[in-house]
Parts: structure tokens; sequence; C-alpha cells
């Protein structure tokens, strides 16, 4: 394959997952950010915690076919991994992550990946759900790791268009990215020179997003104290967290 020449948000997560799918220019923007923020692996460590508890949460709910948007690489415990039992459809619109991903998943006949643009769902190839799925009944949509790259306005309509789409009794996982980013405006200009800016939300700011989508009783928490059980009382506290999540019902 074609080596990127651009650094993908998602390979810096490889590199700092201790992941063998990136490219010497995502392993330079990674260290760049450490310089920036020394925490950054953590910070993307507790993400990926994050996504293998909402995974295993939605398919102890009687969840097994997932949908992953804005997925990055299909590995060190993406949802495939999270939930064994579960057939998967990875989507993205970075042209290497697909390409690495399909690889990855060749002998996989639980799982696929292909493009999707989510700010619209027309762009993504529903023989490729038929084909993995089958049958969709109740579905689990994971979108981590993206909402942060989307302005409200878009970000609403988004939503909107998940919920019209999913079957009844589906379940959503988000995270949004928190205002404590904005004590390093640094880190907020490299995104930037990335062509990914950040748009930081407090959870007072992401609840109207969610729209018809009906809120868990955790609410929204910092991701590493997401827990399906976990009181919504401690969101008070941590207003101030680099990234929150959570989970919605249709
Ligand atoms: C920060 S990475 C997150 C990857 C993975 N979900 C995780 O949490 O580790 C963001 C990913 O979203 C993809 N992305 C950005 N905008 C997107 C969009 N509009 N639709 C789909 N994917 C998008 C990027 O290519 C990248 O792979």
């Amino acid at each position: 394959m074609e080596v990127p020449s651009v650094a993908n948000t998602a390979r810096i997560i490889d590199y700092w997952l201790g992941g063998s799918h990136h490219f010497p220019v995502d392993e330079e923007a990674a260290k760049v950010f450490e310089q920036v923020y020394p925490k950054s692996p953590e910070v993307f460590q507790e993400l990926r915690a994050y996504i293998g508890k909402v995974s295993r949460y939605m398919e102890s709910q009687g969840i097994n076919q997932f949908v992953v948007f804005g997925a990055g690489l299909p590995t060190c415990g993406n949802v495939h991994e999270a939930a064994p039992e579960s057939k998967v459809v990875y989507t993205d619109i970075d042209r290497a992550n697909i390409e690495i991903g399909r690889a990855l998943l060749a002998n996989n006949p639980q799982a696929d990946y292909t493009f999707c643009d989510v700010t619209n769902l027309m762009t993504l190839d529903q023989s490729v759900i038929a084909n993995v799925l089958g049958n969709v009944q109740r579905l689990g949509i994971v979108l981590i790791g993206v909402c942060a790259f989307i302005k409200d306005e878009t970000l609403t309509q988004v939503l909107e268009q998940l919920y019209d789409w999913s079957p009844a009794g589906s379940i959503l996982a988000l995270d949004f990215d928190g205002k404590a980013a904005a004590e390093y405006p640094q880190l907020l200009q490299l995104m930037d020179s990335l062509g990914a800016h950040l748009y930081l939300r407090n959870p007072a700011m992401i609840k109207p997003l969610l729209g018809r989508w009906q809120l868990s009783s955790a609410g929204i928490l910092p991701v590493s104290m997401w827990e399906a059980e976990v009181s919504s009382q401690v969101m008070e506290i941590n207003e101030q967290a680099f990234m929150y999540g959570c989970v919605v019902y249709k």
C-alpha cells in the first residue's frame, strides 16, 4: 500500500496503544503531541478501555451486531475483540485505515471494513452491512473518537440521522472531548495542523446534542469512570475531564 504522507489520529493512537499499524509520519506526530501533552498515551489508553467497556456492556444487553464509525484500526481491543460473540462492520473515511483494516479482518467472517463518512450515512454501502450482519436487528453503534471533530449543528444532524437509521432497541456509545484540552492551546494548534479541528464540550453542552436518544442512567461521565451502573452524580464533580462518554438508547 502507499505509505501515507499525512498523519492520521487513529494511527497516532495505534502508536500509543503499542500497536504495529502506524507509519513514520504518525509516530513523528505522536512524539510532538507527547511534548505538548505528556499524558497523551494514557488518555488514549483510557479511551480504548472505554470502547471495551461499552462494547461488552452492549453485548451483555443482547446486542450482537455492531456498526463502528470513525473506527480507526480494528485491533488493540477494538470492538470485535471486546465483543467476540458479535458481528462487526467497521467504517472510516481514511483510505489507509480501511485498507489496513480489511487486511487485518480478511480471515474473519464476523467482521469487515468499509468506507463511511458519518456526516453522510448515504456513503455507507448497505450491501456490506447485509453481508456481514445479515438481517439487521438491534444495533450496537459506536461513535468514539469522532464527535470532537464535528461542530454542533452537524453533530445534531448526525445523531438524528443515526436515530432514524437504527432499529428500535439499538444502543449508541459516544465520546466527546472535554474542556480540559483548552488548557493546552498548542495541542489544539497541532490538531488544526492535521486538519482535525477540535470542538471541546462539557456535559451541559453535550446533553442538548443527543436529541431523541435517551441517555442511560449512568449519564455523561469521564470515559475512565464510565460504568453502566455508575451514578450520574459523579459528573457534577468532573467538569474538566479530557474525554466524556455516554451511552444512549433508541
Ligand atoms: C481519533 S480517531 C479514533 C479512532 C477510534 N475510534 C479510536 O477511538 O481509537 C478518529 C477517526 O475518525 C476518522 N474520521 C474523522 N472524521 C470522520 C467522519 N466524518 N466520518 C468517519 N470517520 C471519520 C478518522 O479518519 C480517524 O480514523
